[in-house]
């Protein structure tokens, strides 16, 4: 008989890893890349890094279960002794994301299949098809094995199932998700005439008699039913999530050590995670910079915002950033001295207490032999492993973070479903991309030094000053009537144009465009008129003119592209207009008075410097001040038990100043400031100010 789980599920989880006293710090630890003699050395130089923490065998099952049901722990049971003895704790992987070569060859019809019809692997790595019985069942049995033998481990104080769900593929068409997702259908959908009617079927003659004559929305001659493709991606996330779920409740069996899954936050849209937020215990993230972009500082700090409200606020883990330059990229740029620590502390001022990396020891052979590595090919000799010590160092000084959380008063809509409902084809313009919107607000909070939560619009909204709506494409009447009433309430709600336009079921709301937030915004939209690729408007605004102690009433003109919209004003006051473009004269942004709030609506789209003019009002709207600090200074403050701690870091090549309230101790260096702290060129600090 088993044990009775003892484990209290996932969001009422308030601990942390056991024996893990301070900040984590560590990597992935992949032994079985290399001879047994190097392990010691691993656990000596761990130590010497001040790594307190691995994650283990995440792609280790071709090795621990060679044969089917044929299982080989020795190698295992050593690498957990060996760290075991060096203090180092253990979060132990479930191996499923790299089913070996024997399953595939027993079980050819469970491999994923692309929309196209193709079937992948072996010989790369990825789940095989989630809803396949023969890769489920195998999946358990591995998982049910390692929780047996180690769940109740001292070493192991933490669990990481599988690695990266939704990647390399989060969309399967194999025959078993055909099956699947026919049952997922029937329970959705009372009847077929509900599935009809929700699905609009009735357009091109699509209407259903028979459960059995439903496809998955492969590959068509046309675009597939777009309420289809759109039930296909809720159920191919819940499809993940069940894999999850299954190895999670395996595991807790035999352990009571916190199960966690590494998550992609801003980086895989397939999956929804504040539904898989609710279901581990301990949230974790892994981040790499786009190397593209000098300025990926601002992408990691949205994902680390968006891991820490997808842990609604509790600390989470970094599982995976790189100590320098990936593999995977076009062109992979090494990071430059400095640049390595400046992304650990900004995860770990957005709410991270634990900084690990892929990978310890960087791998002689395979597809990531490029890629950088805690202990790199060049050995300890190596800038970078001088970097990491130091950072092991850095960390070691910050205990008294542990717990302490992060404060938001801005909200920024994120919401899967209008991703998955904005991205199916045949859209007013393929200029109009969610995530382009996402960035270049959230860029703009950045600059302008608000801490930001990325929430749900249908959540509880009356915590935050301000809530901006950047791409809300698909909103529910209820979403809609959560942030009218946000609104109502005294709230300062910023909308961007194409949102509030479709229902959960991609069909248009009634009564106009963007009629469910026509009370909130008292305007809604006639007719779309996007741009030519290329071509741009001017947009007069009235810098001030919204009041609410705004600095000026100067004119200003703004440059705007991609899109406008015939707008007709139901209250709302145009406090910029079109001088040119599709509709000259038409109103272009607005603001509404709605209850004791204000709706703002911007029709067009402003990039990231025209944005600053307008935001300004809308802070001024929201009563935030501003920041007060130089562009480029990333500052972001943890609230302890008796302290406030501000993780200040400067991404500019100029020494910067920040204004201090009251006296403020550096935790990594042990300077004391009153008034300003200087924060050199590149460097970080963490300033500890007492609150009692
Ligand atoms: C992650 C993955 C790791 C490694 C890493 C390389 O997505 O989880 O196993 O492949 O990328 O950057």
């Amino acid at each position: 008989m088993p044990e009775t789980p003892r484990f209290v599920p996932g969001p009422h989880y308030d601990g942390w890893l056991t024996g893990v006293e301070q900040i984590g710090y560590g990597g992935d630890y992949n032994p079985e890349q290399w001879p047994e003699e190097v392990w010691a050395e691993d656990v000596r130089l761990m130590n010497e890094a001040g790594v307190n923490l691995v994650s283990l065998g995440i792609f280790s099952w071709a090795l621990l279960e060679p044969r089917e049901g044929e299982f080989d722990f020795g190698w295992l049971d050593r690498v957990i002794g060996l760290l075991h003895e060096g203090g180092v704790r253990i979060l132990l992987a479930t191996p499923t994301a790299a089913p070996p070569a024997w399953l595939y060859a027993a079980h050819p019809d469970a491999r994923v299949v692309d929309r196209n019809g193709t079937p992948m692997g072996p010989g790369g790595r990825g789940l095989m098809a989630p809803t396949a019985p023969a890769y489920r069942s195998a999946a358990l049995r591995i998982t049910t094995e390692l929780a047996q033998r180690y769940g109740r481990h001292p070493a192991v104080v933490g669990w990481h199932v599988h690695n990266e769900y939704g990647a390399p593929v989060a969309l399967d068409y194999s025959m078993h998700a055909q099956r699947a997702f026919r049952e997922w259908l029937r329970e959705r959908y009372d009847s077929l005439d509900s599935l009809n009617a929700a699905w609009g079927t009735a357009f091109w003659g699509q209407h259903y008699e028979d459960w059995e004559h439903i496809q998955v929305p492969a590959a068509t001659a046309t675009s597939a039913n777009p309420a289809q493709q759109l039930d296909f991606a809720r159920f191919s996330d819940a499809a993940l999530r069940a894999c999850f779920i299954a190895e999670r409740d395996a595991v807790r069996e035999h352990s009571d050590a916190p199960v966690t899954t590494n998550f992609m936050a801003a980086s895989c849209p397939a999956t929804d995670l504040f539904a898989w937020g609710k279901e581990v215990d301990l949230v974790s993230n892994d981040h790499y910079l786009q190397a593209a972009d000098p300025r990926g500082y601002v992408g990691l700090a949205l994902a680390a915002d968006l891991t820490r409200s997808v842990a609604g606020g509790k600390p989470w883990l970094l599982l995976e950033h790189s100590t320098s330059a990936v593999n995977w990229q076009p062109r992979n740029v090494a990071k430059r001295p400095g640049e390595m620590a400046r992304n650990s502390f900004a995860h770990l001022g957005r709410g991270a207490d634990a900084i690990m990396f892929f990978q310890w020891r960087a791998s002689r052979s395979g597809a990531e032999k490029f890629h950088s590595a805690m202990l790199p090919h060049a050995g300890t000799g190596s800038r970078v492993w001088q970097e990491v010590t130091a950072l092991g160092v850095g960390l070691g000084r910050l205990t008294e973070l542990q717990g302490s959380r992060v404060q938001a008063d801005v909200a920024l809509l994120w919401d899967y479903e209008s991703f998955w409902a904005q991205d199916l084809e045949h859209r007013p313009s393929e200029g109009t991309s969610h995530r382009e919107r996402i960035d270049t607000y959230y860029d703009r909070l950045w600059r302008d030094g608000h801490t930001v939560d990325l929430v749900r619009p249908s959540q509880d909204l009356s915590g935050y000053k301000l809530v901006v709506a950047p791409a809300s494409y698909l909103l529910t009447a209820e979403a809609a009537a959560n942030l009218t009433a946000y609104v109502e309430a005294g709230g300062t709600l910023l909308v961007s144009y194409f949102s509030g336009i479709v229902d959960e079921h991609d069909a248009v709301h009634p009564g106009g465009f963007m009629a469910p937030l026509r009370a909130a915004l008292g305007v809604w939209v006639e007719e779309f008129l996007p741009l030519r690729d290329g071509d741009a408007l001017t947009v007069t605004y009235r810098a001030g003119a919204a009041g609410a102690g705004a600095a000026s009433t100067d004119v200003t003109t703004l440059t705007g592209t991609v899109w406008a919209d015939d707008l007709v004003l139901d209250g709302a006051e145009p406090v910029g207009s079109y001088a040119d473009g599709p509709k000259p004269g038409g109103a272009a942004i607005t603001r509404h008075r709605h209850g004791a709030g204000t709706g703002w609506y911007v029709s067009t789209n402003l990039d990231v410097e025209a944005l600053a003019t307008v935001m300004a009002d809308v802070y001024a709207s929201a009563g935030l001040a501003p920041s007060g600090t130089v562009e480029g200074l990333e500052v972001v403050r943890r609230t302890g038990e008796g302290a406030t701690y501000t993780v200040a870091i400067n991404h500019t090549d100029g020494d910067a100043k920040l204004p201090l309230s009251s006296p403020a101790t550096d935790l990594l260096t042990g300077d004391a400031f009153s008034g300003d702290a200087d924060v050199p060129a590149g460097a970080v600090r963490v300033l500890r100010t007492t609150t009692r």
